[in-house]
């Protein structure tokens, strides 16, 4: 029987490290088996295949103004043309595929087109184990219901008090459009040892990741962060954080 993939969103204010938990989780479900992957950048500022270590050619908004403008190559109807293009723009990389949404549309009707592109991502879907959705900064995507009802969503936030205002409000906001509770998770990021996290309540952080310097120093290189060493401590918490959610569905699928 086919496998019915599992998404994950991470989502979060800005600067929070939600690119950076998206490549380290794409990476750590691959070393786990679980894959393929798909790599989703729902940002705008297109940044996840950096992180990665791939290059995009281009994203599905720029694809969807080409492909729904220019004159189809004889023989092709604009159906299959988009399928075709759509197809082109996933870049295929080593246990994973990446896909960048780009600019939301500008102003004129795109329902025919988005309906295409929705068809077409829900085809590609099927064929992953995890789908991990990189998102732009704040709640644009939950409040315009763009990403659906992901399985599990991640809010990356600071550990310090300063976080707990957008926690909650991506809490609200993802509960009254219908995502359960028990889907929503906290992980904090750039702990620091020896400081106390906020209290989130009756609920502790799905994961803790610590403030760490191998991060840092791929950022400053400008090497993908998916590829800091196997020791690094940020990369050990999130395979662990991986570890975690491969149980939570098995548990779901047992259910
Ligand atoms: N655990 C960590 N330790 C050290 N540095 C980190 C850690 N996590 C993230 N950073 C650094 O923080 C900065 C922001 O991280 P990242 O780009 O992942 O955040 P983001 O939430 O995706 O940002 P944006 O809202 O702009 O998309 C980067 O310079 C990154 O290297
Ligand atoms: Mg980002």
């Amino acid at each position: 029987m086919p496998q019915h993939p599992f998404t994950i969103v991470v989502s979060g204010k800005g600067g929070t490290g939600k690119t950076t938990l998206s490549s380290l989780l794409v990476r750590s479900f691959i070393e786990l088996g679980e894959k393929p992957v798909l790599a989703v950048d729902a940002d705008p500022n297109a940044n996840f295949h950096e992180a990665l270590g791939v290059t995009i050619h281009e994203t599905l908004g720029s694809m969807r103004e080409e492909a729904f403008t220019r004159k189809i190559p004889p023989g092709m109807n604009r159906h299959d043309y988009v399928r075709f293009r759509f197809r082109q723009s996933l870049v295929e990389a080593e246990g994973f595929d990446l896909v960048a949404m780009g600019r939301p549309e500008g102003s004129g009707c795109y329902c025919f087109a988005n309906d295409l592109l929705s068809e077409c991502m829900t085809e590609l879907e099927r064929d992953y184990r995890f789908i991990v959705i990189d998102t732009e900064a704040g709640m644009e995507h939950i409040s315009r219901g763009t990403i659906g009802k992901p399985d599990m969503l991640l809010i990356v936030s600071d550990p310090g008090a300063r976080g707990l205002r957008t926690i909650s409000r991506i809490r609200e906001i993802a509960t009254q459009l219908g995502l359960e509770q028990e889907k929503i998770h906290i992980v904090f990021n750039r702990y620091k040892t020896g400081t106390a996290p906020i209290d989130i309540g009756n609920e502790s952080p799905i994961a803790l990741l610590p403030d760490d310097p191998e991060i840092e120093a791929a950022d400053l290189t400008a090497k993908p962060v998916s590829q800091v060493p196997p020791h690094s401590p940020a990369r050990i918490a999130v395979r662990k954080l991986a570890e975690k959610i491969c149980s939570l569905k098995k548990a779901q699928t047992n259910t």
